[in-house]
């Protein structure tokens, strides 16, 4: 009885060793099989084609599936971010510049934050034309204020 017992508790010794050494062959396997594939950070582009220049009439529009206002003026085409640098909300036009309905936040038309609890002024954006003439903005490139795509004239 105690022989048997004894090659019992054996038998479950190598079968515990077995299942170790298999889990442990394939935790390395999975860990190495992962490093093949690459840290990818999947996010939406950051240029956005926003339409033809003829959307954007003299003043501001605002395009809310970008937060952004195209911005134009004799400068030529600016986009302004609409996400207040306070929490995140979205400003709106008035007549000074712009204001966040969240905490009361009031940005100038350049964007500067005036007085709220915005710590940063408003965002521009770099915008350009694609080969087909339609705006582009980059939400990836951040600009000075003063910074505008030259409206190209008709014909030219
Ligand atoms: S989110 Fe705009 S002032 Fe707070």
């Amino acid at each position: 009885m105690s022989e048997e017992r004894e090659v019992s508790r054996r038998r479950l010794f190598r079968w515990g060793a077995a299942a170790a050494a298999i889990g442990g062959v394939v935790g390395h396997a999975a860990a190495w099989t992962r490093a093949l594939v690459p840290n990818v950070r999947y996010e939406p582009p950051q240029r956005r084609t926003l339409g033809p220049l003829d959307r954007f009439p003299k003043g501001r529009t605002f395009l809310s599936d970008e937060k952004l206002f195209i911005v134009r003026d004799k400068l030529g085409l600016r986009a302004l971010s609409a996400v207040c640098s306070h929490l995140g909300c979205t400003v709106g036009p008035s007549k000074a510049g712009y204001h966040c309905p969240c905490h009361g936040s009031r940005f100038a038309a350049d964007g500067a934050n005036l007085d709220g609890p915005a710590p940063r002024p408003l965002v521009w954006y770099a915008l350009s034309i694609a080969g087909s003439g339609a705006l582009v903005v980059d939400l990836g490139k951040e600009v000075a204020a003063e910074v505008a795509l030259e409206i190209p004239r008709r014909g030219a």
